[in-house]
């Protein structure tokens, strides 16, 4: 029985679809029966699925807010978890989390490895790797996957966005200084259940423990990621924008972003023998199935 947490989310979602399609017994939960600001829940919940696995899909994930909501980010990506992981490890089973490329500060000037020091330069990233720290001191049998740019056919995401904004205005700014790589939730979730399914063959390895970074493959900026979105709605009928690119310096934010957020994903290859596909690859056939919920006028 896998328990998967956050299943109303963008990753929830398609594990949980992913899951049923597979045939794979588990449990979807969500808000309001699983909640991490509610430390009751997250017992309960545990109790009553008995899991043989835990896919923590739950966070707090709203970057700019989390910088005046401390409380709640803290209890969505650091004490949650941690009770979760805590509970896991009393069970003895392994315990899957996901964590984030805001870890780092973007300084390195090259994709970061597992290894690399972490920086954070918000609360969202701090509260973050707060909780990967206290889930390796609390569970022995803990995987987390560092992901990033996570984006899918619903939820609220960059892809969306610029959907909807390319249809409102005919000039759009974007930032063309942030790097990184844009990762489809769906390939995301099949690497997840990849790992499941290992886990479920070999049994616990040790080497199976720790972080591992795991993006798509290949890197963009969000100016690079926007004018793909556009491509791709183009075949499908919508006529694109003008995507103009601008400075991190022109779009200021609550919480300042890494300017070279890029995760080396060797680590994930050689373990688990996993790697995503190229985020291009991924991306047409999302906007395909957002036009298709939302189509041109
Ligand atoms: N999105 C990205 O670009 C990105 C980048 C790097 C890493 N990540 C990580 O990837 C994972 C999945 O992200 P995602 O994009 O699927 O996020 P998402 O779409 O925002 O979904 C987050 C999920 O967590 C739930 N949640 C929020 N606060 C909670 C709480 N206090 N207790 C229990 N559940 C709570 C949400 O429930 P409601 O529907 O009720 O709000 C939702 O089901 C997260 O660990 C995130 O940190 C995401």
């Amino acid at each position: 029985m896998i328990l998967i947490t956050g299943a109303s989310g963008q990753l929830g979602r398609e594990l949980s679809k992913l899951a049923a399609e597979r045939g794979l017994e588990h449990a979807a939960l969500s808000r309001p029966e699983f909640d991490f600001e509610k430390p009751e829940t997250i017992e309960a919940a545990f109790q009553a699925a008995k899991p043989t696995l835990v896919i923590n899909a739950a966070a707090y994930t709203a970057v700019d807010a989390a910088e005046a909501n401390v409380e709640a980010a803290t209890a969505g990506n650091h004490a949650g978890p941690l009770r979760l992981a805590q509970l896991c490890e009393a069970a003895g089973i392994p315990f899957i989390h996901v964590s984030t490329d805001y870890v780092f500060d973007g300084e390195k000037g090259a994709p970061y490895v597992e290894s690399d020091a972490t920086a954070p330069t918000g609360v969202y990233g701090a509260t973050k790797r707060a909780g990967e720290i206290a889930i390796l001191a609390a569970c022995t049998k803990a995987i987390i996957l560092r992901t990033a740019w996570v984006y899918a056919a619903h939820g609220k995401n960059f892809c969306r966005t610029m959907l909807g904004a390319g249809r409102r205005f005919p000039t759009l700014r974007v930032v063309a200084d942030q790097h990184g790589t844009p990762t489809a939730a769906p390939d995301l979730a099949r690497a997840i259940l990849d790992i499941a399914a290992r886990l479920t063959q070999t049994g616990w390895r040790p080497e199976y423990r720790g972080i591992f970074h795991a993006t798509g493959t290949g890197e963009t900026t969000w100016h690079g990621f926007a004018c793909a979105i556009f491509e791709e709605a183009a075949t499908a009928g919508q006529k694109p924008p003008e995507v103009q690119q601008i400075t991190t310096a022109d779009w200021p934010t609550p919480a300042r972003r890494p300017a070279d957020s890029r995760l080396d994903c060797t680590k994930l290859a050689q373990v688990f023998g996993i790697t995503l596909p190229h985020w291009r690859a991924s991306l047409g056939p999302i906007v395909k199935q957002l036009l298709v919920l939302d189509p041109p006028a």
